[in-house]
């Protein structure tokens, strides 16, 4: 048999390879072996989570940031970009539209926003925790120091997303300003973990400098640091950054990285994203059949959604909540999958 068809076989059974391996593996990839991945990977999602596709519920809080990331259409230096933070009472009032909907996952994303500071953000926490007692809370609200994310924790979040965004250093280096350490960022999803958060970690697919190389430092990555979630979508240019002018990632590869990573995280969470939904109208779709398992509709309110623009063109910007959850219900029964509405929480944890 062809090494690509071996190896993918080596990853279904081991979740692990050498880095030269994924090297190997996103050199020699053709159509026919990523067809032989997605049904790897699809029958390995299916033996664990059956056709259910969760869902979570997506409040953009904040467009505030003090970061600078060259990709990201909210960085600090875009003066066109228009700020808006949402209050307390505002984000509850998400969260209720949400739970109406059948919701029981709360994100709460949003730059790294000096505006709220610890006591703010515990609080938040503490009033969706007591109105919602049986929802999941999940903050995805970059880097905080580690005490920050234990009160966090103590009040009653359960998951943290913070996407790595590149394995590789010098790549790290080529996304970001000097501002920001990538030891920095390795070090909060390893205290992350150790508190006890379901923690997700997570890269774009294209951005640019990457490599064969540093894509197989992802994998190598994400084998072992094992985290309960993953999130990756392609890399889509914003048209007031540095990167204006690069060039999009691929449905193709990124399809290819969420079938790999179903193999390495057999019980993974990992969501077909927006991006891959703006860059083809079939994106979400085509990634719940390549391995994820999880979409993330939009609620904050449309007033706001526009100015939420990592990238161009993000699709879901004018629609209701209810309208995007009823369009994803929609999308996943035509491919043959169902949105559920429990909290969908990591089956590796027992919180
Ligand atoms: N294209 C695609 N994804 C992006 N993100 C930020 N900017 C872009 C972009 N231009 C992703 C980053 C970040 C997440 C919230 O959105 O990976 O972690
Ligand atoms: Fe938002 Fe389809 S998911 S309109």
């Amino acid at each position: 048999m062809d090494k690509v068809k071996e190896l993918i076989n080596t990853l279904k059974n081991d979740h692990r390879l050498d880095k030269e391996d994924y090297v190997f593996l996103f050199e020699n990839r053709n159509k026919e072996t990523d067809e032989y991945l997605f049904r790897l990977a699809d029958e390995v999602r299916k033996e664990n989570f059956g056709t259910d596709v969760y869902v979570r519920g997506l409040i953009e809080f904040t467009n505030v940031c003090r970061n600078d990331c060259y990709y990201c259409g909210i960085r600090a230096g875009n003066t066109n970009c228009e700020r808006y933070r949402l209050n307390e009472r505002e984000i509850l009032e998400c969260c209720r539209d949400g739970y109406e909907l059948g919701f029981r996952t709360f994100v709460l994303q949003g730059g790294e926003d000096g505006g709220y500071d610890e006591d703010d953000i515990a609080h938040i926490v503490m009033r969706i925790r007591d109105t919602f007692p049986d929802c999941a809370i999940t903050l995805s609200i970059g880097e905080w120091e580690r005490k920050s994310y234990q009160r966090f924790f103590d009040a009653g979040a359960d998951r943290y997303l913070l996407r790595h965004e590149t394995a590789n250093k010098a790549h790290y280096e080529k996304l970001h300003p000097e501002t920001m350490s990538f030891e920095h960022r390795m070090k909060c999803l390893q205290d992350l973990k150790e508190i006890g958060y379901q923690v997700g970690c997570g890269f774009m697919v294209g951005s640019p400098g990457q490599t064969n190389e540093t894509l197989a430092d992802d994998m190598v990555f994400i084998q072992d640091f094992k985290p309960h979630m993953v999130g990756i979508g392609p890399f889509i240019p914003h048209k007031d950054t540095p990167f204006a002018n690069e060039e999009a990632g691929t449905m193709e590869l990124t399809l290819f990285c969420l079938g790999l990573i179903r193999l390495i995280l057999p019980y993974g969470l990992i969501p077909s994203t927006t991006a891959l939904g703006t860059i083809s109208p079939v994106g979400r779709e085509m990634g719940i059949k390549s391995g994820a398992n999880v979409v993330m509709p939009n609620l904050s309110p449309v007033k706001n959604r526009k100015k939420y623009e990592l990238y161009d063109n993000k699709i879901c910007t004018g629609e209701e909540a209810a309208e995007c959850r009823g369009c994803l219900s929609n999308r996943m029964n035509s491919i043959g999958y169902q949105i559920v509405t429990s909290r969908g929480d990591s089956p590796l944890m027992t919180k």
